[in-house]
């Protein structure tokens, strides 16, 4: 459920008409609902009521400042991946003792960095890892909260590169070599194991692998008991998916309701890391069309956003809706829509039944709040996209348009003629 609709004929962001907010602001434009934030942090959150629980949003998923700011204010925690994500989040105002901190590669120093702002947890990825948060836990006279991530061997039937708790994926620590992991820990002077992490992958559309991966993690819960050492947390990462076609992921009350009976008996506080089911449908990417091509075999409707604006279908070969601002009943044709970028893999979609749309008309992809925005990049050198955040009636500007310069500040002084 999202706030995106059509009202007399024209698409609205809450109560205030696309077509305006790209008078003010311009194309490409991501647009983001703050209600529809709202709403589905609020429906995640209390899928969990009756047992203790924390929700850490995925920050990779949207992390802009405002954003973080609102999921904040709905009492949402954060999981970061990176110290530039932990800069966010701070200053975005969120309570440290509500991050956790993931990622297979964390550098020394965004361990201290993490350390300083005392986050609640660490979910470590490997041995070295443990031991180099350890050693600087150590030197700082600090103790961290640990948990160790798990790779449980399950499949999460999504796209490869969004798989992770397979054997063969970079991440986590295996399930046969957990308990003496955790042994370890247990043994070094810097780290304090509370909890039991694992994250399986991204776009989950069934709630059966989530469920495997709890049975296997009761095991080692249990050996872990047997060991004395007592777990505080449960972490089962993010990875809901949502609907972008035709999928039909379970709501979260459904999943919410599914977890909790798996954990009955089990005195944990569990955690969870969604991103995608929070963001996703919370925004859409406004363009134009810039140009209508029939070529011999193939129709183009050529856009000003490109790949380096919304890399998902060129990546992940990913489906995301398209649809007229100003429906005006027309004749579908089958285009491909692409972007002004030198490449190829340059498009949003291949093979689409559009309406016959016309140069300079405004075109929204859908379901663009995750992933977006966050992986943008400058490629051709293109400005990156604007941002703004819909309240109801209320418009909020949340990031500007970058302009030419944002696009060499750090390179420009190092000109051989620049000005000294
Ligand atoms: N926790 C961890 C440790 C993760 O690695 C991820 C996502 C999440 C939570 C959030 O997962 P979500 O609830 O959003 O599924 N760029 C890809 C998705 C990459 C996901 C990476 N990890 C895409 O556009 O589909």
């Amino acid at each position: 459920m999202n706030y995106f609709e059509y009202r007399n004929g024209q698409l609205f962001a809450e109560d205030v008409p696309v077509k305006d907010l790209v008078h003010e602001y311009g194309t490409p434009l991501y647009v983001y609902s703050a209600k529809t934030f709202r709403r589905h942090f609020k429906a995640f959150d209390s899928a969990f009521e009756g047992i203790d629980h924390l929700i850490c949003y995925s920050v990779k998923a949207n992390s802009n400042l405002s954003i973080l700011e609102l999921l904040k204010n709905e009492g949402a925690g954060a999981d970061i991946v990176s110290g530039g994500e932990l800069f966010r989040v701070l200053r975005a105002g969120m309570d440290p003792r509500k991050i956790v901190y993931s990622g297979v590669g964390k550098s020394a120093g965004e361990i201290r960095e993490a350390l300083y702002a005392n986050i609640l947890m660490f979910n470590v990825e490997s041995v070295q890892e443990l031991e180099r948060i350890s050693a600087q836990a150590k030197n700082l006279g600090m103790i961290a909260n640990i948990s160790l991530r798990i790779n449980p061997d399950v499949d999460p039937k999504t796209h490869p590169y969004v798989a992770t708790g397979l054997k063969k994926s970079k991440f986590g620590i295996a399930m046969s070599e957990a308990l003496q992991t955790y042994l370890h820990a247990r043994e070094l002077p810097g780290v304090n194991p509370v909890g039991i992490d694992c994250h399986i992958g991204s776009q989950l559309t069934t709630i059966e692998p989530f469920l495997e991966s709890i049975e296997r993690i009761k095991t080692l819960y249990g050996q872990l008991q047997e060991n004395t050492i007592s777990i505080k947390y449960l972490d089962l990462g993010g990875g809901l998916g949502i609907t972008y076609d035709e999928e039909e992921p379970p709501h979260p009350r459904e999943f919410g309701l599914a977890l909790k009976k798996a954990l009955e008996g089990y005195d944990l506080t569990l955690i969870l890391e969604p991103g995608r089911v929070i963001a996703g449908n919370a925004g859409i990417l406004v363009t134009q069309v810039e140009y209508i091509k029939k070529a011999e075999t193939k129709n183009f409707v050529i856009i000003d956003a490109g790949m380096n604006d919304l890399i998902r279908p060129c990546l992940y070969g990913s489906y995301h809706r398209i649809a007229e601002v100003e429906p005006k009943g027309r004749e579908k044709m089958t285009v491909d829509v692409v972007g002004p970028i030198c490449e190829s893999g340059d498009f949003l979609a291949k093979d689409r039944d559009l309406p016959q749309v016309e140069q300079g008309e405004l075109l929204a992809v859908y379901s663009a709040g995750a992933y977006g925005f966050v992986m943008s990049s400058q490629y051709n050198s293109r400005s990156r996209a604007a941002e703004v955040l819909v309240d109801g009636g209320t418009v909020r500007l949340v990031r500007k348009r970058e302009q030419y310069q944002n696009l060499i500040a750090l390179e420009e002084n190092y000109l051989t003629n620049a000005k000294e």
